[in-house]
């Protein structure tokens, strides 16, 4: 806090504080250009918050020093590509802390600010999302502002219009009313958007928060409401007229406006009240469906907020404390590459088993060759690990002062662990291969990949299964699972007559799946099982698809050249053809589904290419596409000659103009019901 102590103190003292402050501010720069533009974020949030501290910390004391330092830590989400609107009062964030002392201080300080007067306190998850100021003008939607800069944010209306339940109307005649809210991706949303990608070997988004503000902006709106955001609201900004005297009251009200409020909410007399409802949403946090980075203590009272009154970036009335991420120590007992599917080598920590948010952990993910010389990770070293976004535990420091003497640097191999063979580095990957196709757990991993219940779903047929049947020389390619007998499962150790028996009556059932299923069992490069199911719709069964040549690959939609390429080599290599002429002599003759419906006069979808765009009320995006699928019809993304049907639901943007302009047929959600009925069960 700066004051007006003045005093002499040593220029060096000054000079020595003022550069580590720039030193710090840099980083804080640099990790808010890695979280913000890049999505890529590289400290966890505990850490780039005390590092945030920290900054406010020397900016207090350099003040101390009369030295006025301009607060440029302040973020801006402003982007050249939206109109910015300024907010009817400003979009302010809140002070927090990690410590239960200072939160206590918080409320000490609250007494000593209001007196005699009473109050009391609503305490609210903090929704982990993004800030978003939504404008209704005699209670009609006007306009929906980001948080930009405190003061000016860019207008997403168009984006926020796509989320499913906003109120466009509430019953509220105040000439101008603002509601803050949060807008996030649920859990869920967040993990099949990453299935997908993994899928599809793209690249992984790092958090839901971070894929929720990339998708706030962006100009593709069709897009937008693919992923599905939410809204919740917890306050008004700005009301020409005051309408309640509690924040309670404002949830509620705010429930009856029609807008999700949030699910659970606690009022408080005092402050240990509060606190023990703080550690009550700790301990009950990981059932919600979005992430809570912590809980926000609000005074409930309305009318002292004048009186208590805000500093430069947030209000004094609230705060937030942070939920820190559980950390553990452990020890690295050892370093395992892992040899997947692919030929990716991957270092993972084999730990000392740690209780950590509930679970029991004894691996963590060291990423890559890079991360661990980075961090210098070593065996036997005392680690600390976190869960990071309440999933995936981590290795986020190593405690140096336990190192054994003789301890010495982890090296990276230049060859297979399990081969022998020369790794390799492709360019612009991090990561180190294998390319030897016959290394035995890539095979493994590809059989494992081959019955998984994406793939050809057999079950019963498990990873230890495969693993003995590989060593008994029984298993060695995909083929060979259909050559397996009674005898060569019975004499796996502790394997019963019964398990047996179902496991080959799994192995004959699967010999009809769909054909999308067979070709995302081969677990070509790149063909995740939506480019399986667009290959199968297309071409419909093997054969056709050994005969296919890149160009006609590059034809169908979501299939780039370095793709097609790929699949027609697959598919013309010599050992491969070998196992696909066994399949066939074995039995695994793929059914076509899409040819079954074609047979079906009620089927308008066959071989027809369909985009959806905005929102239907009546089913998800993704159950309307797999009816589509199911019916033989394509589903792509982009509006081109090639398409068919546009399908528009609700608030559909520039692709609805798109395709009357190219004359293609428009169904509403009403024509698409009429189509799917009595056509799928
Ligand atoms: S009240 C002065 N309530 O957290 C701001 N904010 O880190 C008053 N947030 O900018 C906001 N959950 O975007 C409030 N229940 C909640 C919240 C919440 C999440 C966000 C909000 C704010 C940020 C501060």
């Amino acid at each position: 806090m700066a004051n007006n102590i003045t005093k002499t103190y040593p220029v060096s003292e000054i000079r020595a504080l003022k550069a580590r402050y720039d030193k710090l501010l840099s980083e804080v720069s640099l990790h808010d250009r890695l979280y913000y533009r890049e999505n890529n974020p590289r400290i966890s949030d505990f850490e780039y918050d005390c590092l945030k501290s920290e900054v406010e910390r020397l900016r207090e004391n350099l003040a101390l020093y009369s030295m006025e330092i301009e607060d440029t830590t302040i973020g801006d989400d402003r982007d050249s590509g939206f109109q910015s609107f300024a907010h009817l009062s400003p979009m302010m964030s809140l002070s927090n802390t990690y410590s239960r002392e200072e939160l206590f201080q918080f409320s000490n300080h609250l007494g000593d600010t209001l007196g005699q007067r009473k109050f009391s306190y609503v305490i609210e998850p903090k929704i982990d999302g993004i800030a978003i100021n939504l404008i209704y003008k005699r209670g009609k939607f006007f306009r929906a502002l980001t948080r930009g800069n405190g003061t000016v944010g860019d207008d997403v209306s168009a984006n926020i219009k796509t989320i499913r339940g906003l109120p466009l109307e509430i019953e509220n005649d105040a000439e101008t009313i603002e509601i803050r809210g949060e807008v996030y991706m649920d859990k869920q949303t967040f993990i099949e958007i990453n299935k997908t990608r993994e899928e599809q070997k793209l690249e992984l988004f790092a958090n839901p928060r971070n894929l929720a503000a990339g998708t706030l902006k962006t100009l593709d709106i069709d897009e937008v409401a693919e992923r599905d955001l939410k809204l919740i609201t917890y306050a008004i900004g700005h009301c020409s007229e005051r309408i309640v005297n509690l924040q309670s009251e404002v949830l509620e009200l705010l429930k009856n406006f029609g807008f999700a409020s949030q699910g659970k909410y606690w009022i408080a007399e005092n402050i240990e009240e509060a606190w023990k409802y703080i550690k009550e949403l700790n301990e009950t946090r990981h059932i919600f469906p979005y992430w809570t980075d912590g809980a926000v203590l609000k005074v409930n009272e309305l009318q002292l907020y004048e009186i208590l009154g805000t500093t430069t970036k947030s209000p004094r009335w609230a705060i937030a404390y942070k939920f820190a991420p559980e950390r553990a120590t452990t020890r690295i007992k050892n370093i395992i590459l892992q040899v997947g599917r692919t030929g990716i080598i991957t270092p993972v920590a084999d730990l000392e088993s740690v209780q950590l948010s509930g679970t029991n952990v004894s691996r963590a993910t060291l990423h890559n060759a890079d991360e661990i010389s980075k961090k210098d990770i070593r065996v036997g070293d005392y680690v600390t690990v976190e869960k990071a976004g309440e999933i995936i535990p981590a290795i986020v420091a190593v405690d140096g002062t336990r190192r054994n003497a003789d301890s010495i640097p982890f090296v990276f191999p230049k060859t297979c662990p399990s081969c022998g063979s020369q790794l390799i580095q492709l360019p612009g990957e991090v990561s180190w291969r294998c390319q030897n196709l016959c290394c035995l757990p890539q095979i493994q991993r590809r059989l494992e990949h081959f019955v998984s219940r994406t793939a050809m779903d057999i079950d019963g047929l498990g990873s230890v299964i495969i693993e003995k049947l590989m060593a008994a020389k029984k298993l060695n390619n995909i083929a060979d699972i259909y050559r397996l007998t009674f005898n060569d499962l019975e004499c796996l150790e502790k394997f019963g007559t019964k398990s047996a028996l179902k496991i080959l009556s799994n192995i004959d059932h699967s010999k009809n799946r769909p054909l999308w299923r067979l070709l995302h069992g081969f677990g070509i490069l790149g063909i995740g099982e939506q480019t399986a199911k667009i290959l199968a719709n297309r071409f419909h069964s093997l054969d056709n698809l050994i005969a296919v040549t890149p160009e006609e690959l590059e034809q169908l939609n979501g299939i780039g050249m370095k793709l097609s390429n790929a699949i027609a080599a697959f598919f013309r290599e010599q050992h491969n053809g070998n196992i696909l002429d066994d399949l066939r002599i074995l039995g695994v003759i793929p059914s076509d589904r899409s040819l079954e419906f074609s047979q079906n006069q009620n089927s308008k979808f066959y071989a027809k290419t369909f985009v959806l765009t905005g929102t239907l009320s009546s089913l998800t995006r993704q159950e309307a596409v797999e009816k589509i699928e199911y019916l033989g019809g394509n589903v792509a993304n982009v509006i081109s000659g090639r398409v068919h049907i546009l399908i528009a639901g609700e608030n559909c943007g520039s692709k609805l103009e798109k395709a009357q302009s190219l004359g293609l047929e428009i169904w509403n959600e009403t024509d698409l019901l009429e189509n799917l009925n009595g056509v799928v069960a």
